[in-house]
């Protein structure tokens, strides 16, 4: 795996507080407080905690879609915080792939269209017979070979789950973030979904972060680490 560039992601005395909006109320909660966390390339792990504690938007500062209140965000060695908007959304659609807490397909594309919109972001835009090729590929991966040309509305809950992972992992990155990916699965689609992104950070070597209240799929994952009072444990 010597080819695959390393990347490593670290959060540095991270607070994230919501002003409440009104002046003079009482102060802003803390979601976040002074949270130290390090991913290395390859990585993978479960972040687990109760509805509210924080773990979307701990997913959302790790991925540069939101700014911490306090801290740092560094990858591959750069503090985030010197750069431009446009520096970091070049950086975002480079490394990390997002699979959100709802899986956000546009209903009118057709899962090939929309598994290739990631592409179109890329500074350097791969030629889109390459990217459909790659976009090819991953469906036969995951069992959806025959339905490229479906859209999300005649697909199945775990199937259009599934197109959203392959969304995640168009651009090639580095590190997968996957906000409750399992949430909206049966039992047996849960399970495959977890296999299946286990099976792409063991083959492709990329750091994957799963976000579940389940402990079940947490476990599965492999290491399990608990959203406590704005701070990891574990
Ligand atoms: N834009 C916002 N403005 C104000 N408060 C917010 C905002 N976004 C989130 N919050 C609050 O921050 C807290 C953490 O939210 P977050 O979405 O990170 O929780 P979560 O752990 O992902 O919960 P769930 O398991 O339900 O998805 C919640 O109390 C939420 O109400
Ligand atoms: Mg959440």
């Amino acid at each position: 795996m010597a080819d695959i560039p390393k990347s490593s992601v670290e959060l540095r005395g991270v607070s994230k507080w919501y002003e409440s909006g009104e002046e003079g109320t009482a102060p802003a909660r803390r979601i976040l407080d002074g949270l130290d966390l390090v991913v290395e390339a390859g990585e993978r792990f479960a972040i687990v905690g109760p509805s509210g504690c924080g773990k979307s938007t701990l997913l959302n500062l790790l991925g540069t879609l939101d700014a911490p209140s306090e801290g740092k965000v560094i990858i591959d060695g750069i503090d985030t915080s010197g750069l431009s908007e446009n520096e970091i959304a070049r950086i975002r659609s480079e490394k990390i792939g997002f699979i959100f807490q709802m899986h956000h397909l546009l209903p009118q594309c057709t899962a090939l269209e929309n598994v290739l919109v990631p592409t179109l972001a890329l500074a350097h835009r791969p030629d889109p017979a390459v990217a459909t090729e790659r976009a090819e590929r991953l469906f036969e991966r995951v069992g959806l070979g025959d339905k490229l040309h479906r859209q999300p509305g005649q697909l199945s809950g775990g199937e259009r789950q599934r197109v959203a992972v392959i969304r995640s992992l168009i651009n090639s990155p580095r590190l997968l973030l996957a906000d409750e990916p399992t949430g909206a699965l049966d039992e047996d689609n849960a399970g495959r979904l977890i296999e299946l992104l286990v099976e792409l950070n063991d083959s492709e070597g990329l750091a994957l972060i799963v976000v579940t209240h389940d402990r079940a799929i947490a476990g599965s994952v492999g290491a399990i680490r608990t959203l406590h009072r704005g701070k990891l444990e574990g």
